[in-house]
């Protein structure tokens, strides 16, 4: 009896030396979500899967994800997960009741590069690389610009032959076309940039900062987006250029204005009638950026600054420039017009840049940092008028039954309702009870104050964004399904979920031959099968 307990203590003791992050229970619940950021490079075209009950019939089309893929190549890690190889995924619903899966690497020339070298080729990249890159290549990378279009996916339409270029994009002027059904790459495209083009010189990533959310324009098939030109030049003033894309290839001005510093800004909103710019103190700073030759240590926060918000009249390229509180933002989530001159724009924020940090693979991949990181964006409503040039914030209350639900990003909406006021935001929740960063919760926000607030999660299951699909008889906003791949961290494997937007909850699941890594954006295409 003495000899077995002795035994068991000296096991104890020498496991816990050995193993003590198992042991002590970090991972023993979390199983599985290092398998997030962790390379899978397997690729897949058409292969059937199969959910546990028949699918809605009237679902027909394919959604198509972008997201990451590869975390290193050879000995070369990335040290931010945001610079992983992309990879999309796409799951094609013909409308006969079956489903079948592709996954593909973005072939980007960046990717063709490293698979060449067998190493991670010189691109500028968001953080750095281990082991570290010598000087001469730092140099490259920083002329070579961003290359790796791994954050969302979009179709651009040409009103020439009426068809539609899929488009896969980041938060740069730079894009690839991609064949939507096959998932493979077709070319990329760096349009002419629209009106006053001015000298950029070697560095060619900050000085066409663009976004990964370019919007529809209210009314046409065209798309919305902008982007910042950084002037190298002394007394050359920095510019936004809002443009319209009118196809792959082509753009042209709607605005152009002057601003001293270059925001980072991932999203923006557009009504009926105005483009609106929410431009945070979170700045490009050229000198930073080649003495680092790093572009997170080249953008500057200003903590105690406002944020500028530019708001574009779309028939007449006129701009009302307002201020409103210091924070940080990824996503905007939808805005409208009340009456002739007030606005209103939601707006998932955070306090402040620091959030990215939580992605950089060292706390990723430890649950002690990643756990103490503030992880919850808040959402807000900013309520502009236009006439008084005034802005005022409006924080969402949680519904007593789910405390973490305005704590939403990856955000989506019943897209018939953009530009218009929608009552439902669909996104994630990282960290949903505050104990640890990987409890994810897919949250539905009832912004119309009725309680209608839903949620879903389920202990070591990963969501990401999910899209919404409306069922296609009904006129009421949050009629239809969500749809996201969803990895499942006991069984090491993801799968195709489909949520009842009205209960959140879960009703289809189908398993696939792999895992997915983390999964940025996509959409629904309800005319691609
Ligand atoms: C459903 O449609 C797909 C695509 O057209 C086809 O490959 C498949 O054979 C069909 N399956 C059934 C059961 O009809
Ligand atoms: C748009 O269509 C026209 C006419 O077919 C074609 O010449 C042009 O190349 C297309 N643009 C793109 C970007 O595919
Ligand atoms: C949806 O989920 C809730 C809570 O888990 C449950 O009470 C309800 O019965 C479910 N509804 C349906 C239609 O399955
Ligand atoms: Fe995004």
């Amino acid at each position: 009896m003495i000899k077995y307990s002795t035994m068991m203590f000296i096991s104890h003791v020498y496991l816990w030396c050995m193993f003590p992050v198992y042991i002590d229970g970090y991972y023993a619940d979390e199983p599985g979500f290092n398998l997030l950021f962790t390379t899978n490079t397997d690729e897949i075209q058409d292969q059937p899967i199969f959910f546990n009950k028949p699918l809605p019939p009237w679902l027909r089309g394919s959604l198509v994800r972008n997201g990451l893929g590869r975390f290193e190549y050879s000995k070369r890690s990335f040290t931010h997960s945001f610079d992983a190889y992309g990879k999309l995924c796409s799951w094609k619903f013909p409308g006969n009741g079956t489903a079948f899966f592709t996954t593909k690497f973005l072939k980007s020339k960046f990717y063709i590069d490293s698979s060449n070298t067998n190493d991670i080729a010189p691109y500028t990249i968001f953080g750095a690389v281990v082991p570290e890159f010598s000087e001469l290549q730092k140099f490259v990378a920083l002329s070579r610009g961003v290359d790796n279009m791994n954050v969302n996916i979009l179709r651009f339409y040409n009103e020439s032959n009426g068809k539609f270029d899929y488009v896969t994009v980041s938060d740069i002027w730079k894009i690839y076309v991609v064949d939507p059904l096959s998932l493979t790459t077709k070319r990329s495209v760096t349009a002419n940039i629209p009106k006053g083009h001015q000298y950029t010189g070697s560095v060619k990533l900050y000085t066409t900062l663009s976004t990964a959310h370019p919007l529809p324009e209210p009314g046409t098939k065209y798309h919305i987006t902008y982007v910042s030109e950084v002037s190298l030049i002394p007394g050359l003033k920095n510019k936004m250029i809002l443009v319209k894309i009118k196809s792959a290839e082509e753009r042209e001005a709607i605005a152009e204005w002057e601003v001293d510093r270059v925001s980072y800004m991932h999203s923006f909103s557009v009504t009926s009638n105005y483009a609106v710019f929410f431009a945070i103190p979170y700045f490009i700073s050229i000198s930073k950026m080649i003495w680092y030759m790093d572009t997170f240590e080249g953008l500057e926060w200003f903590s105690d600054r406002p944020t500028l918000v530019y708001v574009v009249d779309l028939r007449n390229g006129e701009i009302e420039t307002l201020k409103t509180e210091n924070m940080f933002f990824l996503h905007h989530v939808n805005a409208f017009e009340i009456g002739t001159s007030k606005l209103i724009v939601d707006i998932a924020t955070y306090h402040s840049p620091e959030f990215l940090k939580v992605f950089e693979m060292t706390t990723l991949m430890d649950p002690v940092k990643r756990n103490k990181f503030d992880a919850h964006a808040h959402l807000k409503r900013y309520h502009i008028d236009l006439n008084a040039n005034q802005i005022l914030v409006q924080s969402f209350t949680p519904p007593k039954h789910i405390p973490f639900a305005t704590y939403i990003d990856m955000v989506t909406i019943n897209e018939h309702y953009r530009f218009r006021n929608n009552c439902f935001v669909y996104g994630a929740v990282l960290n949903k009870d505050n104990i640890k960063f990987s409890q994810i919760a897919l949250i539905k926000k009832d912004l119309c104050g009725r309680n209608r607030d839903a949620y879903w999660y389920l202990p070591a299951h990963y969501p990401t964004e999910s899209w919404f699909v409306p069922s296609p008889s009904s006129s009421i906003e949050d009629d239809g399904i969500l749809i996201t791949p969803i990895l499942d961290g006991q069984k090491k494997m993801s799968y195709l979920a489909i949520l009842d937007a009205k209960t959140m909850n879960l009703t289809h699941k189908a398993y696939l031959p792999t895992t997915i890594p983390l999964s940025f954006h996509g959409r629904f295409f309800e005319d691609l099968y």
